[in-house]
């Protein structure tokens, strides 16, 4: 079983004059998870902090696994038992699957938590949750479209969103895990079908698309919190970005590690010009300013998995941007102090500008894949 190891001795050694103090961050993160904590209940997570008030949300919302995930990082980076028992009891407000398990997004839910707490105890109890969320996960996939459908709203026909992506790595990881080869083909299939029909020819991607489920034909392509239909809404260009890197190494398919570098390629000159991007690279004038910090530590990290697995130079490329976008998002203006934001860390992320919901806020997912990203680094620093 492979436990998680403590980061931060070995990274602190190399963190002294570095922008990036990854001891610092990590008392930060310790210090944030615990006051975090405090406003929770056993059915709620956090959401959003807005004016001086910390939002929350039940189980069922699709970011429920993000605060355990920060604390399983948090406790990667700094190694406190206190913050793994910390982790743990996150974790296991999640077991209940008809409490969680709503649409695709069970994927992101279970790989920020109860996979983490699989890794790190080898307990048979996360094992059978992670078996029944990939097999809920696998039972929305239709193979006429090719696709696992993304949501249940009837506004839609059958709706996929860029976003699915990230759930795949559950069906990989649960394929592994349990021997289900058919999983991972799904999570193939999906990641396909999606690359034929989301991607625009610079590499860019729609948000939406809603297919026939009669004969897999497209009906519309579409936004949903982005600009427009025909923009390139930061958020969703960062889960194109990660998800496709993330399939390439799970599934060593050469044309996913292809589709991962171009789509780097579109985002690679817009992120030297503003590290933390605009809500949507095409937003007007009146919100250009309106920056979405999750999108950059989404792009952060992936860039950092990027970077392991292509080859050189571009390898090095991707490297040094991750680090420049991290760095960007450890700066004062992005970075909550001890203490602030309810327990946050991330300022100035926005969830759904054209729904006027979420807009210039702290936002949990922004704070996981910042850890995500720090872990990496961290793990760089220390080889
Ligand atoms: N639906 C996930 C997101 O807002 O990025």
């Amino acid at each position: 079983m492979r436990r998680i190891l403590p980061l931060l001795l070995l990274a602190a050694v190399f963190s002294c004059g570095k922008a990036i103090d990854t001891q610092k961050l990590s008392a930060l993160a310790a210090e944030q998870c615990l006051i975090m904590e405090q406003s929770l209940t056993d059915g709620t997570m956090p959401r959003y902090f807005q004016g001086d008030s910390l939002v929350t949300a039940g189980l069922g919302w699709w970011c429920s696994g993000f605060y355990p995930g920060v604390c399983w990082y948090t406790y990667q980076l700094g190694g406190d038992p206190a913050i793994r028992a910390l982790a743990l009891r996150q974790t296991g407000k999640l077991l209940d699957l008809d409490k969680v398990s709503r649409d695709h997004d069970i994927g992101f839910v279970m790989m920020g938590s109860v996979a983490k707490a699989y890794e790190e105890t080898g307990d048979s109890l996360y094992l059978n949750v992670l078996k029944d969320a990939a097999g809920r996960l696998a039972a929305r996939f239709n193979p006429t479209v090719g696709a696992i459908r993304s949501w249940d709203n009837p506004k839609y026909t059958y709706p996929v969103i860029i976003d699915n992506m990230m759930n795949l790595e559950l069906l990989t990881y649960a394929s592994g895990l349990f021997d289900v080869p058919e999983w991972k083909e799904i999570a193939i299939k999906h990641a396909r079908t999606t690359m034929k029909n989301h991607f625009r020819e610079d590499y860019s991607t729609f948000h939406l698309v809603d297919y026939n489920p009669e004969d897999g034909s497209v009906i519309r392509r579409q936004t949903v919190q982005g600009y427009a239909d025909d923009s390139a809404w930061s958020r969703g260009q960062a889960w194109g970005l990660y998800g496709y890197t993330m399939m390439y190494r799970e599934t060593g398919e050469e044309d996913f590690l292809h589709q991962a570098q171009s789509i780097a390629e579109f985002l690679l000159p817009l992120s030297r010009e503003r590290a933390v991007p605009a809500w949507d690279y095409n937003a007007p004038a009146e919100s250009i300013g309106q920056d979405d910090a999750s999108a950059a530590a989404v792009m952060a990290s992936a860039l950092f998995d990027l970077a392991a697995l292509a080859p050189s130079p571009a390898s090095l490329t991707y490297r040094l941007r991750a680090e420049f976008i991290l760095e960007e998002l450890c700066k004062d203006k992005y970075l909550c102090k001890p203490g602030e934001c309810a327990g946050f860390l991330l300022k100035h992320s926005t969830g759904n500008y054209p729904g006027g919901s979420e807009v210039d806020v702290p936002l949990t997912y922004a704070d996981y894949y910042f850890m995500e990203a720090l872990c990496h680094y961290a793990a760089l620093q220390a080889e």
